[in-house]
């Protein structure tokens, strides 16, 4: 499959089945995008949608997180756990304020510049926010693309990340960027799952290396030792 068909069968699949309720969807702007995108690093969504709406009903925008007190931030924080996201949450929410006029900045290398926002966190804000053109390499993400081109090694050894990201970059399509980060995190989530993908059901299934070569159990390889 060339790459642009891989994102057009996958946008497909994600209009039929992708989610598009999302408490951060409705409206969807920067603040509420990184807000969730943050809570989502280490907890699910399910659990997530009540805290995001907690938050964001106390302090709604930017600003008003900056000026918030640390005590009232971790308070609002309490239940999701890893509160050293809190903490950069509040710091990055002051540094824009110092930095970029109270806004999220709209570029790659200056949000990685913020505490708690790595590589695809950042893209994943670019995308949903904006729309811009970004890859994201989560861990459902590098699951999938294991799968789907057969990549050997285990995801976190630094030359694989990078095989990944560059796999990553060249299947990004030129519209539709949101839906795209969305579909991929969906199609992770729901179907290409790590324990039991629904490969019978996947519209990827004719391209995938993985099934093709019956080694759907063995990628992505694991940690060694
Ligand atoms: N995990 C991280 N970001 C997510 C999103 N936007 N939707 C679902 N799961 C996610
Ligand atoms: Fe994942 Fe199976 Fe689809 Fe391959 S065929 S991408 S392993 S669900």
């Amino acid at each position: 499959l060339a790459d642009g068909e891989i994102a057009a069968r996958l946008l497909a699949w994600f209009d039929r089945h992708g989610r598009v309720d999302l408490p951060w969807q409705h409206p969807r702007t920067p603040y509420r995008v990184w807000l969730s995108e943050i809570m989502l690093q280490q907890t699910q969504v399910s659990v997530v949608s009540g805290y995001f709406e907690r938050f964001v009903s106390a302090l709604p925008d930017l600003p008003a997180l900056a000026r918030a007190s640390q005590d009232e931030v971790l308070a609002l924080w309490s239940g999701l756990g890893y509160y050293a996201r809190a903490r950069n949450l509040h710091a990055t929410a002051k540094l824009c304020v110092e930095r970029h006029g109270g806004d999220l900045p709209r570029d790659l290398d200056a949000l990685i510049a913020l505490p708690g926002i790595g590589r695809s966190t950042a893209g994943a804000i670019l995308t949903q926010a904006w729309n811009d053109r970004a890859p994201i390499l989560d861990g459902n993400v590098k699951r999938v693309l294991c799968r789907l081109f057969g990549i050997d090694g285990w995801p976190g050894t630094p030359a694989v990340e990078k095989q990944l990201w560059s796999i990553a970059a060249s299947l990004l399509p030129d519209a539709r960027l949101a839906d795209w980060t969305q579909a991929q995190m969906d199609f992770g989530a729901t179907l290409c799952t790590r324990a039991s993908p629904a490969c019978a059901i996947c519209p990827l299934q004719d391209a995938c290396v993985a099934r093709r070569e019956g080694r759907i159990a063995e990628l992505p390889a694991a940690k060694p030792g």
